[in-house]
């Protein structure tokens, strides 16, 4: 036993969080001050609608209360029941527990029997729960704990922290014409960051999905934008161009992309059909060895050029046929990945951080390592660069 731990004290801080439950506690909570994926605004177009998440381990929710989101930890104020259950639905903040209930701003405003039971007014009881700050990218909605935000490259507004990929994906992920959101996932048995570098990996192909040859370094391209990074098909289309467009309002795609915002989302823009979609994976990580994984698709407002198959199909019948089509593929694709995945973790605790060996067609995956070192201070706070 003794020797096991000091085994575990002889890794790498990377390797321990791939291992043990302690070390990948204190991980998540040193990501809870970093803007994290929650989910998207077509889950919370009504009044009271919500969605739940995770932030640096804590359970969250994101709430509409007229014209504004507001977001708070899942830990009831009064003895620490889940306040939402399940992933998104409806309703005013009352605790399921005992009917405690809360305002806009977190506070405790109705206790049942609260004279009797504490012999003052809900509201003299001076109880609440513990806020977020969210904040959108078009269709996107991020939260983080503000108070625990990090020092450096990582703090900021939203705006800031995504840098030149907030007008782009600001532009790719909009619901402007209510575009029906699918959605699949399942729980993968590996943790996070590996499945976050599957996505940053362009030399598994072969091996993993079978593909004939090895994509050329010249067939593709990686872009980087502070903590975050895209790549891209072909090397015609800069970023400088991109974001040009974006922000100009006039961007039409024209080749595939693969975002991937640092911690946990990454979002696709893919030609399906007639029309452009963004295929969106949230990964949630649960456990050292454990993740909760997410895809969501949706139709972009941008045709690709008419098909003969499908385009005199309306829209909706188009997304229908797409879903279709598509899930079979992506869901093979996508499967392929998290038992390449779930292999991976199984050689976890050997598992050396990804700073040696990574060919031109990993560059990203090193982008994703400097990044998690930075949000990963030492005991006296410094970043570990
Ligand atoms: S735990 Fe929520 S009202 Fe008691
Ligand atoms: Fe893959």
């Amino acid at each position: 036993m003794a020797r096991g731990c000091d085994a575990i004290r002889g890794m790498d801080i990377w390797t321990r969080t791939l291992v043990e439950e302690g070390a990948f506690v204190d991980e998540q909570a040193k990501l809870a001050g970093v803007w994290t994926f929650l989910g998207l605004t077509s889950d919370l177009k009504e009044d009271d609608a919500w969605i739940t998440g995770q932030i640096g381990g804590r359970a969250v929710f994101v709430q509409r209360f007229g014209g504004t989101l507001r977001g708070f930890e899942n830990v009831c104020a009064h003895r620490g029941f889940p306040l939402r259950l399940g992933g998104k639905g409806r309703g005013a903040v009352i605790c399921g527990f005992h009917l405690w209930r809360y305002n806009a701003d977190g506070r405790v405003v109705g206790v049942p029997i609260a004279q009797e039971a504490f012999g003052c007014s809900a509201e003299e009881l001076h109880a609440g729960l513990a806020e977020l700050e969210v904040a959108c990218c078009g269709g996107l909605v991020f939260g983080r704990f503000a108070h625990q935000a990090p020092a450096g490259p990582l703090s900021g507004g939203l705006e800031a922290f995504l840098g030149d990929a907030f007008p782009m994906l600001e532009t790719i992920c909009q619901f402007s014409d209510a575009p029906a959101v699918r959605t699949y996932g399942r729980i993968v048995e590996a943790n996070w960051k590996l499945m976050i570098n599957i996505t940053l990996d362009d030399s598994h192909l072969p091996a993993i999905h079978g593909r004939k040859r090895f994509s050329r370094r010249d067939e593709f391209d990686y872009w980087r934008f502070g903590a975050h990074s895209a790549h891209t098909e072909g090397q015609q289309e800069t970023q400088a161009a991109m974001l040009a467009d974006c922000v100009a309002g006039v961007y039409q795609p024209v080749r595939y992309k693969l975002f991937n915002l640092f911690p946990n989302v990454a979002i696709g823009l893919l030609r399906l059909g007639p029309y452009w979609y963004v295929l969106l994976q949230h990964f949630e990580p649960v456990g050292p060895a454990e993740t909760k994984w997410r895809a969501h698709y949706f139709r972009t407002p941008w045709r690709a050029g008419a098909e003969p198959l499908l385009a005199p199909q309306s829209p909706r019948t188009t997304d229908r046929i797409v879903a279709w089509l598509f899930e079979r593929v992506a869901r093979r694709v996508n499967e392929e990945d998290h038992i390449a995945c779930e292999r991976q973790q199984t050689n976890a605790r050997n598992i050396p951080p990804p700073i040696a060996l990574l060919s031109a067609h990993e560059e990203r995956i090193g982008w994703f390592y400097e990044t998690w070192r930075m949000s990963q201070p030492g005991e006296d706070g410094s970043p570990r660069l």
